[in-house]
């Protein structure tokens, strides 16, 4: 089945009734007031006030599917089913059903929409821990939903329950690992089973274990995940259970899609075939050939995550997400050079750019956006990386002693392989010391998890008065510069930390200090004002004609709140807030400073 009609089904038979759902257009891949990660990672994440209690102007049934980015998979990218971006098909009880719905819909789904074979699917629940009690209610369930198919399904053969390490879910992982504020819950999972020979993959270390969904011998794929969310991280590390009881549904739509086909390789759906076929075309080199593989499915997936982000107008840096852009292309180039043994130029990397358009052509994603704008971010980055690898291949052949350290810093900084550098220096009859390489890389792969994991600084309640009050305040800047600048500023970008807040706007030229001063204390001076801060639900047309602003390039819901800082700033956005300006203390500009060309950047903070 092609990936269009899976999402079109998705959604079609939750918005149906009984279920009746409302569709929420996906979020941008980099989060908006979210202080907790650089990307979206799962299709709760925008909606994690929603998950902890603050009502969304849809109700409390939604459904979408979104764009995702992991960055913390970036090294086990190259197998049948890893990538970094990816679809995730998501439905939502925000305090409405719960498990005896839940799974049933998502068992009808499989089995009569994507025609899945019962027999072929395997559920995970939750076995317990001492402070949550092992999900019996979801084992019943199953028990019923299978026998309903004529399925007997007794636990250990076809329902298998496993500890938190497998089967709770929270954006940080198990319970100890979430920090204070965050929400979380155990959860049930469906793998397809793909067939015994799989099981027989001779690279998994479980070859020889009696199969089971979570063993990793590769024939069982996770496809589906419903999180029963009831549970908060408290300071003192206890679990809480949250005022509502909530369902998060996270399906990933490749592996769905590769399931349909009854084929593991997520690289041969029609979510890749496109892009993979232009790559053998503008490389030469067959997918089909093994050794190809890793290499073609790395500069897939990297090129297609980086082709999303320089869609949402996201540049290559050395900083945060801007240089986890920059290591996508990065390795992409490499992937490239070596493969076809040239310095790759922009007529490999065009092709490559556009097929990820047209991969996407059934969706709004690349609906603002084309090619060529895209290319225009990404373009000079790849073709300076291309003349620093060539630079660095003729450094290498240079370096007479080559050891684990420096073979480490040959990756790091031009992103050359172990086995590259193995190789080249095998010729010269050189060893490298794999341990040291090995012990280095561990360091590396240990702090990229904890940036990717992001910044995970407490979770949003333990900081939510501060990152609430900041929120506040974003808008009381953004109206403050539509006055003092005199001119139609618009939001290009917003991120907020527990210590300030970063705004990104519209503007062409530096702020001088004078009206930065002017800025600041027109923000003071609507906080000593304690103004009212109301919200009202509407339709998208009625905000805009209300003239509340929006943000440019956004999709927003059909019905959308309003915020409103009594007679001074109207915003379309999905809250929380402050209830009154006179809570947020005293506002100060901290930098402010150019992001990228056209826009200008503020950094600022409160102080009680
Ligand atoms: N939020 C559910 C998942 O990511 O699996």
């Amino acid at each position: 089945m092609i990936a269009n009609e899976i999402r079109k089904k998705f959604i079609s038979f939750f918005t149906a009734s009984p279920r009746n759902h409302q569709e929420i257009p996906s979020a941008s891949l980099i989060p908006e007031n979210d202080p907790s990660s650089l990307f979206t990672s799962s299709g709760m994440q925008p909606l994690i006030t929603n998950l902890l209690g603050e009502k969304h102007p849809l109700g409390t049934r939604l459904v979408d599917s979104q764009k995702c980015f992991r960055s913390q998979d970036i090294e086990e990218v190259g197998d049948n089913s890893h990538t970094t971006f990816f679809e995730m098909l998501g439905n939502w009880s925000l305090g409405d059903y719960f498990k005896k719905e839940q799974l049933p819909w998502n068992f009808k789904f499989l089995t009569e929409e994507l025609k899945l074979d019962p027999k072929r699917l395997y559920v995970t629940v939750f076995e317990g821990n001492p402070s949550v009690p092992k999900d019996t209610v979801s084992i019943e369930i199953w028990k019923e939903i299978f026998a309903g198919a004529g399925i007997r399904a007794l636990e250990g053969e076809r329902i298998f329950a496993y500890p938190a390490q497998k089967n709770w879910w929270s954006r940080s992982g198990e319970p100890e690992k979430m920090p204070p504020g965050e929400p979380g819950g155990p959860d049930s999972e469906v793998f397809f089973d793909f067939g015994e020979k799989l099981h027989l993959h001779e690279r998994s270390i479980y070859a020889k274990e009696k199969c089971h969904p979570n063993c990793g011998g590769g024939r069982f794929m996770e496809i589906a995940n419903s999180v029963f969310m009831q549970y908060q991280k408290m300071p003192d590390g206890m679990l809480k259970e949250l005022p509502q009881k909530n369902v998060d549904f996270g399906g990933g739509l490749e592996r769905m899609a590769a399931a349909t086909n009854d084929n593991p390789d997520i690289f041969q759906t029609d979510l890749f075939s496109e892009i993979i076929a232009t790559i053998e075309k503008v490389t030469g080199k067959e997918y089909s050939n093994e050794s190809n593989k890793p290499a073609i499915r790395i500069i897939a997936d990297h090129l297609k995550a980086a082709t999303f982000m320089a869609a949402e107008g996201l540049e290559p840096g050395n900083k945060q997400q801007g240089y986890v852009l920059r290591r996508l292309l990065r390795r992409a180039t490499v992937k490239l050079r070596f493969l076809t043994n040239t310095s790759p130029d922009m007529e490999q990397f065009q092709p490559i750019v556009e097929s990820v358009l047209h991969a996407y052509k059934g969706t709004t994603y690349f609906d603002k956006v084309n090619s060529q704008a895209i290319e225009k971010i990404i373009g000079p980055e790849l073709l300076k990386f291309t003349k620093s690898l060539d630079k660095g291949l003729k450094e290498v052949q240079k370096i007479s002693q080559i050891s684990g350290k420096i073979a480490f810093d040959l990756y790091q900084t031009f992103g050359f392989p172990l086995e590259i550098t193995a190789e080249l220096f095998a010729q010269k009859g050189q060893q490298i010391d794999r341990q040291q390489f090995e012990a280095e890389f561990r360091k590396h792969q240990e702090l990229s998890r904890t940036t990717a994991k992001g910044v995970f600084k407490g979770g949003l309640a333990d900081h939510s008065e501060k990152t609430t009050a900041l929120h506040t305040a974003t808008h009381l800047l953004q109206q403050a510069l539509k006055n003092i600048l005199n001119y139609a500023v618009r939001q290009k970008g917003s991120h907020i930390t527990a210590e300030r807040l970063r705004f990104d706007f519209s503007y062409p030229q530096k702020l001088t200090p004078e009206k930065l001063q002017k800025v600041e204390a027109l923000v003071n001076q609507k906080i000593k004002e304690n103004l009212p801060v109301t919200m009202e639900i509407m339709t998208l047309n009625e905000a805009i004609k209300s003239g509340a602003s929006t943000v440019p390039g956004a999709h927003y819901p059909e019905k959308v709140k309003v915020y409103t800082i009594q007679g001074f700033s109207k915003e379309v956005c999905g809250g929380p807030h402050a209830d009154f300006t006179g809570r947020l203390g005293s506002f100060k500009i901290i930098k402010e400073e150019a992001a990228g060309t056209e826009n200008r950047r503020i950094y600022a903070s409160l102080t009680s």
